[in-house]
């Protein structure tokens, strides 16, 4: 049943972004200043789709990305946020080295094989296996043996790496190699893990499956609790953000350094680059305070004639101009926010920023005509901000809805009995330290900044990314419903903006009772 708007009433309130925004041109408006009309929707939330594709080569099934920060994105954070299938981006304020690893480690994270899974040798001791358990903190403990050419000797099984055998040599122990189950890379075919859930079903009580060549070499794991894992991935409402070859997607943050002399770190930057891509990263943020400058547009340049098809990421910017710059250097995603973050005193320190929508709605514009997606980065503070900025934007970022959690980096405090993490600027005092110490052996850069631009601050613990994402995706679907949108480009076309009164505001959030339980 088509259901007709009554336009004449409707329509001089309710506005779309195009006709809203130039409305409201004189004052720079943020999430709370707006709020989004209701329209007749046969779409329930739990049926709308949250997919968005970046660039050619960068598709998400839920449009969040974790902030590139230091105590946001490591790879346990961005595993996470793949798993449930956004993007995370690993900070660059660690040695490149490090840096690499963190994107290798998400990258191999149970795509179903381990490739390199940890062996053991027939002349160590039972003891030697144990202490490496305790000082790697495996939290398994049963493991292939091979001998020095890599060929599978057999099976050191979890029921005998005990301490009353720590004086036995694993020859002694393991289960010998006609009594281990393998197969073979070919046999494992084109779907390992139907291949590996069927070996599972039929052999009663074996939990490891080892993959080997035609000569015996170990080549690889395969675990039921891995297999589960995926098996059940394979049947979520948003399923896992993975490359062609089923790996999980993570990107990697990188600043446009320069030399002694303020010239851009040409060959250091490439070389790093490089690298990463080597180790498969999905997409590099050229990650800046500043996008519309010379430093970031060549860095953007060059980086898009040496790896034509990488995703490139860019920012930050609040105008219209700067995403045209941007873009014409060869950016797929451009990042807009200066000063919203929950962190930063960038328009305090320097005067400057855009309060985050109008910013949004000036850029958006720009990069539909240019191509480009757009990211709100910072300021998001609840799902309501998502659904907001989703209605300009292409995906949002986030930093501090997501610092509290288990996966963020940083340990876990006590105060007052209440558990907190650090959360802190890039531009803070100590993050910048920290960024001078990763970059040792290095000329300074002189492009640093002298006064910070960040704070350091506590975010109360918040369980797990699973969790927290799972509020946010509940709180978008159920705007897109109220909206009728079954996906995100139909949130971008239906929606309509109305500014909110100070009295407006106090009556969205919770008002005239005494709070017994948040909504969280
Ligand atoms: P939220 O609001 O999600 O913001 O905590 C995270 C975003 O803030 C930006 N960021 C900074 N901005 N000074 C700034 O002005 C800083 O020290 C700083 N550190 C991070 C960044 O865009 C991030 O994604």
């Amino acid at each position: 049943m088509a259901v007709a708007r009554n336009s004449t009433f409707d329509d001089p309130f309710y506005q779309p972004a195009d006709e809203f925004f130039p409305a409201n041109n004189k004052i720079g408006l943020t999430f709370d200043d707006i709020t989004l009309a209701t329209l007749y929707s046969e779409i329930l939330p739990r049926d709308t789709q949250l997919d968005t594709a970046l660039a050619d080569l960068l598709h998400l099934h839920i449009p969040i990305i974790s902030s590139d920060m230091d105590t946001v994105t490591e790879s346990r954070m961005a595993i996470a946020m793949a798993l449930n299938g956004g993007l995370g981006l690993i900070h660059y304020n660690m040695p490149e080295r490090q840096q690499l690893s963190e994107v290798s480690r998400v990258k191999n994270h149970v795509h179903g094989l381990i490739q390199d899974p940890i062996q053991v040798f027939p002349h160590q001791q039972i003891g030697d296996v144990l202490k490496t358990i305790e000082e790697r903190k495996f939290t398994f403990s049963t493991f292939p043996v091979v001998d020095e050419k890599g060929k599978l000797v057999g099976l050191l099984s979890g029921h005998v790496v005990k301490p009353r055998y720590a004086a036995k040599k694993i020859s002694e122990a393991l289960t010998p190699r006609a009594q281990v189950h393998t197969i073979t890379k070919k046999e494992l075919g084109r779907d390992p893990i139907a291949r590996a859930d069927k070996f599972f079903t039929e052999h009663i009580g074996i939990h490891k499956l080892l993959v080997v060549d035609d000569d015996d070499h170990l080549h690889g794991l395969i675990t039921m609790s891995d297999v589960e894992r995926i098996t059940q991935e394979r049947k979520a409402q948003f399923k896992p953000a993975r490359d062609a070859h089923l790996h999980l997607i993570c990107g990697a943050a990188i600043s446009a350094t320069r030399n002694a002399f303020g010239e851009l770190n040409r060959d250091h930057i490439l070389n790093h680059v490089g690298a990463l891509v080597e180790r498969g990263v999905d997409a590099v943020a050229v990650s800046t305070a500043h996008g519309h400058s010379r430093g970031v547009g060549d860095t953007v340049k060059m980086l898009r004639d040496a790896f034509s098809k990488l995703p490139i990421i860019a920012g930050n910017v609040t105008s219209a101009a700067a995403v045209d710059f941007l873009a014409d250097c060869g950016a797929n995603a451009v990042k807009v926010g200066q000063g919203p973050g929950s962190i930063c005193t960038t328009r305090i320190v320097a005067g400057v920023g855009i309060p985050q929508l109008t910013a949004l709605y000036v850029a958006s514009r720009a990069a539909r005509r240019k191509r480009v997606t757009l990211l709100a980065d910072g300021g998001i503070t609840k799902s309501g901000d998502i659904v907001k900025a989703l209605t300009l934007a292409d995906a949002v970022i986030c930093g501090g809805i997501l610092a509290g959690c288990r996966e963020a980096p940083g340990d876990v405090m006590e105060i007052g009995g209440k558990l907190y993490k650090k959360y802190r600027g890039m531009g803070s005092i100590a993050a910048m330290k920290e960024g001078s110490a990763a970059s040792y052996g290095h000329a300074p850069d002189p492009a640093r900044k002298v006064a910070p631009e960040g704070i350091e601050a506590l975010k109360e613990v918040a369980g797990s990314v699973d969790r927290v994402l799972a509020q946010l995706i509940g709180g978008i679907q159920s705007g897109m419903g109220y909206l009728g949108a079954a996906n995100l480009a139909q949130l971008r076309e239906k929606a309509r903006f109305i500014r909110v009164s100070p009295a407006g505001q106090r009556e969205a959030v919770p008002h005239d009772v005494v709070e017994l339980k948040t909504g969280n």
